[in-house]
């Protein structure tokens, strides 16, 4: 699939049929990802592939890390079950220069944008997230990952289970046009 028709296709989709998606096809995803511009090629990116038990094994680990908060509990779970795969992309953070760490960050939203074509490319649907669920200690423990590194991203992908929304008509983008002669 050409890119420009993957980047106007791609929408995202938040429920998912239990169909699964194979190793080899999120291989492939991953990496389309680690292929982004990265500053300084830093690699700063880390991604955690969930499937099957493991994803209810982090749901447990995050619930059980929430107890005294039974509503955010529930809803880390029915999140991080809701595909039958969740790449968790993630920002390891190995540099004291907020300029590299801000860059970092932007080459881990590349790499999960590259992703996210990559999906539409491959006939998958997929939804980045964030939220709350991005923050919790248990999260990034459960994946070993350091309590400074930062979740940039769930992506979770499968195949839509409903009808979704439809491509864009257009996109709306403030632009302003200067030294053109058409
Ligand atoms: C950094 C980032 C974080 C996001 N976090 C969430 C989220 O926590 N929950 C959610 O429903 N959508 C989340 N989204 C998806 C956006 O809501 C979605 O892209 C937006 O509504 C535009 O729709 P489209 O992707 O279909 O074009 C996130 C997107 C980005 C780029």
């Amino acid at each position: 699939m050409d890119v420009l028709d993957a980047i106007h296709a791609r929408r995202t989709v938040g429920t998912f049929s239990d169909r699964p998606v194979g190793r080899d096809v999120v291989a492939r995803l991953i990496d389309a990802a680690a292929r982004a511009p990265n500053h300084h090629e830093t690699r700063p990116w880390h991604f955690s592939v969930l499937a099957g038990e493991a994803r209810r094994e982090m749901a447990d680990a995050v619930a059980a890390s929430l107890s005294d908060a039974p509503g955010a509990a529930r809803a880390a779970k029915q999140k991080l079950l809701r595909a039958p795969v969740v790449v968790v992309v993630a920002q390891r953070r190995g540099s004291d220069d907020p300029t590299i760490d801000l860059e970092d960050y932007a080459a881990c939203c590349c790499a999960t944008q590259n992703l996210l074509l990559a999906a539409q490319a491959e006939g998958l649907d997929a939804k980045w997230s964030t939220g709350k669920l991005a923050t919790y200690p248990a999260a990034k423990a459960h994946l070993g990952l350091d309590p400074e590194d930062r979740i940039v991203a769930y992506v979770y992908l499968g195949q839509r289970s409903a009808k979704g929304p439809a491509p864009r008509e257009e996109a709306e983008a403030a632009v302003e046009w200067r030294g053109f002669d058409d």
